[in-house]
C-alpha cells in the first residue's frame, strides 16, 4: 500500500492533495501538527470526506514533526480528533499505554506504534518491533541507515520479522531510498510518500507509482539498479524502468547510494540483485569483485555494467559501444582519420580505446600531462597539454570528456584556444547542461554535433539488453515527471 502523508495547512488543501494523487493511493496519513490553527478541530470529519482509510497522527518536533506544544495538549488534541472515523492512529512508542488505547481498540481503530531514529538504526531494532507486535499493535520503525550494511539490516526484516503480519519499516535518508521503493521486500505493509519530501528521502506518489511501480513488486520481481556516490542525480531509473514495464518484464530498476562495493555485493546476494549499472566513483573499484570481464573492460580498466550469470558476476563496458555507435557512419566512410580527445580520466579511457580499435589516430590533451602520457603509451596515441589545443586545428573529430562545462561550471571551456574549422565532428560527453560553452562554439562554427545524451541513451540501451535479454523497445521514451 502506498500511503501519502498529507502536508496541507488546511483540510481543504489536503483534500486537494488527495484528489490529485488519488489513483496512486491506498491510504493517507493526516498530520495534525502540520495543520494551521483552527483547522485541527475540523479534522474529525476528514475521514468522511474521502474514500480512503486515514491514519491520524500528530508528530512531535523531536520525531521530525511540527508540533511544539505541551505533551498533555497534544494527547488531548489526538483524543478529541480521534473520535472521527479513522482507520488507524499512530502513537509513539515512548507513550504510556492506558485508557485511550483501550477506547480505540473497542472502536476497532488499529494502533500503529511508532519509533523514529533520524541518525541510525538502533541496536534493538528487531527486538523493539517484536515487543510492539506482541501487544497487538502495528510496529512502525522509521530509522536511518547510513551505509549499505545498515540497508542490509533493514532488508533482513523480511526474515527476522516474518512472524509479524502487519508492520511498517521505513528507511529514511538517501541510503534508505531502495527500502522505500522495495518496501514489499522488507515485508513492510506500506511505504510513505508525499508532495514535499516531508521526511528525508521520501519520494512523490507519482514517482513511486509511475516510475517504480512499487505496488507491483512481488517475490518474483527481478531487481536491477545503479550504484554510485552521489546517486541522486542519476537518470538511469528513468531510462530502464519504462522499458522494463513496456516489455512486461517483472523487474524494477532502483538507485543505490553505495559507500562500500564489498557491502553492496552482500546486499546483492541477499535481495538478490540480478544486475546493475556502475557509475562514479566505482567503475574501477568494482573490478576485483568480478568473476568474468570482457576484453574492453580489461583494456579500458573500467566497468559500467554488471550482470549475474550463473554463479559469477560478469562485467562489461557499454560506454565503449555507446560512444562508438554515433560515429559508425563516419568510420565506415573513412572520414574519421584523426581525433583530439580532451581529458584523460575514466571516460576518456573508453573513448581512446574505442577510437584506436577503429584505426583512428588520437591525440590526448589533459590538464595533468602525466595522465595523458600514461593513456597515450597504453594505446599508442600522442599527447599534449590543453594549452596547445590550437595546434590541432583541422582534426576530423574532437571529443570532450572532462567535467569542465558541467552544471555548476557552465561557463567553463577546457580548450579556449582551439578554433573549429566547421568540418569536424564535435562530440560532447556532458549531457547536463545539453549545451556546454565548447559545444556552443562548435555549433557556431557549424561543426557536426554529437550530444552527450546520445551516448548516455545508447550505453543505457545496451545495458538494458544485458539485463533483460531484450532490445530496448523503439517506441519507449525515458520517463519524465509531469
Ligand atoms: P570521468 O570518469 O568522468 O572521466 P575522471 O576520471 O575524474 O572522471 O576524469 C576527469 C577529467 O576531467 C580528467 O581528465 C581531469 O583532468 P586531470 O586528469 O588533470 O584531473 C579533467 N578535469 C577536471 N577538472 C578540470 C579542470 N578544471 N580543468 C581541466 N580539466 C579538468
Amino acid at each position: 500500500m502506498l500511503c501519502m502523508v498529507l502536508t496541507g495547512r488546511t483540510i481543504e488543501e489536503n483534500l486537494q492533495q488527495v484528489a490529485t494523487n488519488r489513483p496512486y493511493l491506498s491510504l493517507v496519513e493526516l498530520r495534525l501538527d502540520l495543520l494551521a490553527e483552527g483547522e485541527a478541530d475540523k479534522a474529525v470529519e476528514f475521514p468522511t470526506l474521502i474514500d480512503l482509510p486515514v491514519i491520524l497522527t500528530c508528530r512531535r518536533h523531536s520525531d521530525g514533526g511540527a508540533y511544539r506544544g505541551a505533551e498533555k495538549e497534544r494527547l488531548a488534541l489526538l483524543q478529541r480528533v480521534s473520535q472521527g472515523k479513522f482507520a488507524y492512529i499512530d502513537l509513539e512508542d515512548d507513550l504510556k499505554r492506558g485508557a485511550f488505547e483501550e477506547q480505540l481498540r473497542q472502536r476497532k481503530v488499529e494502533i500503529i506504534r511508532s519509533y523514529h531514529d533520524f541518525e541510525k538504526i538502533p541496536a534493538d531494532f528487531f527486538h523493539r518491533a517484536a515487543k510492539i507486535a506482541a501487544r497487538g499493535e502495528i510496529p512502525k520503525l522509521a530509522v536511518t541507515p547510513t551505509s549499505i550494511s545498515d540497508l542490509i539490516t533493514l532488508f533482513r526484516s523480511q526474515q527476522e520479522l516474518a512472524d509479524i503480519q502487519q508492520k511498517i519499516i521505513v528507511g529514511m535518508g538517501e541510503y534508505g531510498v531502495p527500502a522505500r521503493i522495495l518496501y514489499k521486500r522488507l515485508g513492510s505493509m506500506l511505504s510513505y510518500c508525499s508532495n514535499d519530501a516531508i521526511a528525508p528521502g521520501q519520494l512523490t506518489a507519482q514517482i513511486m507509482s509511475e516510475l517504480y511501480r512499487s505496488e507491483q513488486v512481488d517475490q518474483q520481481t527481478k531487481i536491477f539498479g545503479v550504484i554510485g556516490n552521489p546517486i541522486s542525480q542519476t537518470n538511469s531509473p528513468h531510462i530502464h524502468n519504462p522499458a522494463l514495464q513496456a516489455i512486461k518484464f517483472n523487474a524494477i530498476y532502483v538507485p543505490f547510494l553505495v559507500d562500500s562495493v564489498r557491502s553492496f555485493f552482500a546486499l546483492a546476494e541477499l535481495l538478490p540483485i540480478s544486475g546493475f549499472s556502475v557509475t562514479v566513483p566505482f567503475k574501477q573499484a568494482i573490478l576485483p569483485y568480478l568473476g568474468k570481464i570482457t576484453r574492453e573492460v580489461k583494456h579500458i580498466g573500467s566497468c559500467n555494467t554488471v550482470v549475474r550469470s550463473k554463479n559469477l558476476w560478469s562485467g562489461t563496458n557499454t560506454d565503449y559501444y555507446g560512444f562508438v555507435e554515433p560515429l559508425l557512419d563516419a568510420i565506415e566512410a573513412k572520414t574519421l582519420q584523426s581525433a583530439l580527445v580532451v581529458g584523460a580520466g575514466g571516460a576518456a579511457r573508453a573513448v581512446v580505446w574505442a577510437l584506436r580499435n577503429y584505426g583512428c589516430k588520437v591525440t590526448i590533451l589533459n590538464r595533468t600531462l602525466e595522465k595523458a602520457k600514461q593513456l597515450a603509451s597504453e594505446t599508442m596515441s600522442a599527447y599534449d597539454t590543453l594549452e596547445n589545443a590550437h595546434l590541432y586545428h583541422g582534426v576530423d573529430l574532437v571529443v570532450q570528456t572532462t567535467t569542465v562545462g558541467m552544471a555548476g561550471d557552465v561557463a567553463g571551456d577546457p580548450i579556449p584556444s582551439f578554433i573549429f574549422s566547421g568540418r569536424e565532428i564535435f562530440y560532447e560527453l556532458i549531457y547536463k547542461p545539453r549545451e556546454t560553452e565548447l559545444l556552443r562554439r562548435a555549433v557556431e562554427a557549424e561543426a557536426s554535433i554529437v550530444y552527450g545524451i546520445e551516448m548516455l541513451l545508447r550505453q543505457a540501451k545496451l545495458q538494458f539488453e544485458a539485463f533483460s535479454g531484450y532490445h530496448y523497445p523503439k517506441w519507449v521514451q525515458p520517463y519524465q515527471e509531469h
